[in-house]
């Protein structure tokens, strides 16, 4: 299995592409289901979540294919075992893939458990299958390394449009022979994966439905966008009552994938830990303004350019902070472990309160193995500021996680070595050569 090396203490300078967003990315291609024309998505990230559910995708009826050629850029062949195919280099050597995606007839209506255990926003396909086909059956996701993850919500959604949904040998199995109908659906819990099934599945209902306390994350407005342009009337995305009223079908369109505002605040934080410069082009601010405003208040300077963010910091120490995750335009969870780890250099103490998933802490074991103080109090962690980090190898079991422990081991004395890298690939793009073209010693090495 691949792992990653690092020699920490290199300081961070340079330019950092930013790629396209993996959570936009993944309910864009399921939202192919929804037409037997053709999708075409443009600025499609290198990660390995996307080739999984391309194979899954497959396995409905899609028929997927890459366009352009290879980038001739340094990064060209990215070590991450993704098949590239790569349209016109104009982001240093690492543009983003146009996607082509028809699924002009609906093969097969069952997820299969060996694939939706592997990816859990594959459940997604449940409401577009439902709402095009009438029927679908797909794989309960299981547990999952970040607490219980139900799809309670999910559910309950789809049987408020109509949906008889029971569940059998551990597959969720839904039927709607008439077709699905708006209606209003008010979420007790805001529920990003909850929203996107409900958006898609509504597209097709007969009527209104409304989605109150929905999910406003960026990642929504981007596959709003993408459905307003193949047909779909909806409104209000991006707020938390977002409105959908059903058409009987939907066509083909191209849309662009909207930049990662998580990869964005993982580059930043990197920046922030190691000192230094860097831009992280084609970022965009507005994506990810309450983890911005956190920096900012840890002492590193944020500069937003028209084609990015330009972060730094020059020898001023970190100021520690506290902070809450929340949904979006709240602090991400999705960031929590590599703010974390900054703290640990912060002058202070800092606190974080996890309020999304439960049991998202288990970076904390292998940070102490760095030499990170940290106390776990439920959903509170207290890092103690001013560790003397040192190299250890460490692995970590989701992918936030271990991205946070390449951010530590960029700052930590000697050498890390990060185990099953393959968290990491499911969403960084090209992660260790985007670093060591800022001045990082980090390489992969195989097998
Ligand atoms: C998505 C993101 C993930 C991010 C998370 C929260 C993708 C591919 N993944 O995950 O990176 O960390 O949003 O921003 O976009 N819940 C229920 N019942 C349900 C569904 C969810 O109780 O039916 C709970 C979850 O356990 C969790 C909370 O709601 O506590 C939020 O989860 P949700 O927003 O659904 O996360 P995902 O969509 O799985």
């Amino acid at each position: 299995m691949d792992r990653i090396r690092i020699v920490g203490g290199k300081r961070l300078n340079g330019t950092i592409p930013i790629s396209g967003a993996k959570n936009a990315t993944l309910p864009l291609m399921i939202a192919s289901l929804l037409t037997p024309e053709r999708l075409t998505l443009e600025n499609v990230p290198s990660l390995a979540d996307v080739v999984l559910l391309g194979r899954i995708l497959g396995n409905h009826g899609v028929d997927l294919t890459v366009q352009g050629k290879r980038a001739n850029g340094p990064g060209a062949n990215g070590g991450n075992g993704v098949a590239n195919g790569h349209a016109g280099a104009n982001n240093h050597g690492f543009p983003g893939r146009i996607f082509h995606l028809q699924a002009e007839e609906i093969v097969d209506t069952t997820a299969p458990y060996d694939m939706v255990s592997r990816m859990r926003a594959s459940f997604w396909v449940l409401g577009p299958l439902l709402a095009r086909m009438g029927e679908a059956r797909v794989s309960l996701p299981g547990g999952c390394a970040i607490g219980t993850r139900p799809v309670d919500l999910h559910l309950m959604g789809l049987e408020k449009l109509g949906a008889e949904i029971s569940i059998d040998e551990g597959y969720v199995v839904a039927r709607a022979p008439k077709g699905l109908s708006g209606n209003r659906v008010v979420f007790e819990k805001v529920s990003v994966g909850a929203t996107h099934n409900v958006m898609m599945a509504a597209t097709l209902a007969k009527g209104e439905t409304v989605i109150e306390n929905a999910a406003r994350e960026p990642e929504i407005v981007n596959v709003a966008e993408c459905l307003r342009a193949m047909g779909a009337v909806i409104s209000g995305e991006g707020t938390a009552a977002i409105r959908i009223q059903g058409v009987d079908t939907l066509r083909g369109a191209r849309h662009r994938v909207l930049p990662d505002r998580i990869e964005t605040g993982t580059y930043a934080m990197a920046v922030a830990m190691t000192g230094g410069e860097v831009h992280l082009e084609g970022a965009e601010p507005a994506l990810l303004q309450a983890a911005l405003d956190v920096l900012v208040e840890a002492g590193v300077s944020i500069t937003p350019k028209n084609d990015g963010i330009t972060v730094a910091r020059n020898g001023h120490a970190l100021r520690s902070v506290n902070v809450s995750t929340a949904p979006f335009p709240g602090f991400p969870t999705d960031l929590q472990a590599q703010l974390m780890t900054l703290m640990t250099r912060a002058d202070g103490t800092s606190t974080i309160r996890e309020t999304i998933f439960e049991n998202r802490f288990m970076h904390v074991q292998e940070l102490a193995r760095l030499g990170a103080e940290i106390k776990l109090d439920g959903d509170t962690a207290t890092i103690s500021g001013n560790a003397h980090l040192k190299g250890a190898q460490v692995m970590a079991t989701d992918l936030r996680a271990s991205v946070s422990l390449v951010i530590a081991g960029l700052a930590a004395e000697g050498e890390t070595t990060v185990n099953r890298v393959y968290h990491l690939d499911r969403g960084f793009e090209r992660l260790e050569q985007k670093l060591s073209a800022c001045g990082a010693e980090i390489e992969r090495l195989t097998g």
